[in-house]
């Protein structure tokens, strides 16, 4: 059928011109962050692909399992034509979704979109393969800004998995889902797996592995100011904090400074320092509770279809219907 097709919204230098602001905001603020898309170069994603494999990264082994058992029954409830998946990584896990949606006879279109142009053209490649009947249309945009072209013609389904809702703070979260309503007709479907709020002995060491793998990710950020805006960040001299902030129920993410360094960021002409000990924020991922959950899907105009959580409540899929 009709080969897969690749739609750029972030051009190279979009994304670097977009950096420029994230990175003189943030490393000027006290204190310093940086926002978690930025992970995600061709490195932070084979990275991440990393991660998803670690013994003491639950996430992904759940999410699939529950895709597995699950998927029949959400290609049924859903009725798909078009799945468009938001963050759509590698699609690896995602692959048990078309699989069931194609077996229900409705599946018409899928629409991976990604931040990471690597990761979407890698899935591209293994779709090609897996699913040569499909029709296939990736978009390379990030999902925070306007949903671009969201396709027609067809019932849809928007999914975004892994728990990456988690990745927003508050308030970015529910514009988010506003934004989703906004684009979705009433009896659309939203499908989201999020992770829940479990014992922080399992959830830390989710974020802060033995092997050091999330530290290189974590890390990773910084590489990519130095790539793209030709910082000098020694970033083995920055060391990954994972912490579990029990109050907000979410991990924070830091990278911190193990010496006072200064850094050059050229391309801003920006110097910044480091104390000892300083830390920055890179990234929080939020667990959830599933009252909570559908409290916010409600105040975004959604309403709970169904949910499916794993036998020791750790990780949930949520269906939702635009109300
Ligand atoms: N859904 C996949 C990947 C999860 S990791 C899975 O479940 O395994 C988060 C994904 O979201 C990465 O592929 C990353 O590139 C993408 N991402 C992060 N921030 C983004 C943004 N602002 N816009 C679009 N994609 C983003
Ligand atoms: N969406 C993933 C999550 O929150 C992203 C992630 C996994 C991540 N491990 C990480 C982000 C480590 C930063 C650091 O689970």
């Amino acid at each position: 059928m009709s080969a897969p097709t690749l739609e750029i919204h972030l051009s190279e230098d979009q994304m670097t011109e977009a950096l420029r602001q994230d990175a003189s905001a943030g490393l000027t603020a006290t204190p310093k962050s940086l926002p978690p898309k930025w992970f995600y170069d061709a490195r932070g994603s084979e990275l991440f692909g990393a991660i998803t494999e670690l013994p003491e990264y639950y996430p992904t082994r759940t999410e699939r399992e529950l895709l597995r058992a699950k998927a029949a029954e959400i290609a049924k409830l859903s009725a798909t034509q078009i799945l468009v998946e938001l963050g759509s990584g590698s699609s690896e896990k995602t692959m048990l979704l078309l699989d069931a949606m194609t077996a229900e006879g409705t599946l018409e279109q899928y629409v991976p979109q990604d931040v990471s142009p690597s990761a979407l053209s890698g899935a591209i490649d293994q779709l090609r393969l897996d699913f040569p009947g499909l029709n296939v249309h990736g978009v390379v945009s990030d999902f925070t800004d306007t949903l671009h072209n969201l396709p027609s013609g067809g019932r849809r389904t928007i999914a975004f998995l892994g728990g990456t809702l988690g990745n927003l703070v508050p308030e970015e979260r529910s514009e988010f889902l506003g934004s989703i309503a906004e684009v979705l007709d009433p009896g659309e479907h939203l499908l989201m797996g999020v992770g829940l709020v479990i014992d922080p002995a399992v959830l830390v060491p989710a974020y802060d592995d033995a092997a050091g793998v999330t530290a290189e990710f974590n890390r990773n950020v910084l590489h990519v100011l130095n790539k793209r805006l030709a910082a000098d960040f020694e970033p083995e001299r920055f060391e990954h904090i994972a912490l579990w902030d029990e109050h907000s129920e979410w991990i924070e993410m830091r990278l911190e400074a193990t010496s006072d360094m200064t850094v050059h960021v050229r391309d801003l002409d920006l110097t910044v320092s480091f104390a000892a000990g300083e830390q920055m924020r890179t990234e929080i991922s939020a667990k959830f509770r599933l009252d909570g959950i559908a409290d916010e899907l409600r105040a975004a105009e959604f309403g709970i279809e169904h949910v499916w959580t794993d036998p020791e409540d750790r990780f949930a899929l949520v269906l939702a219907t635009r109300s």
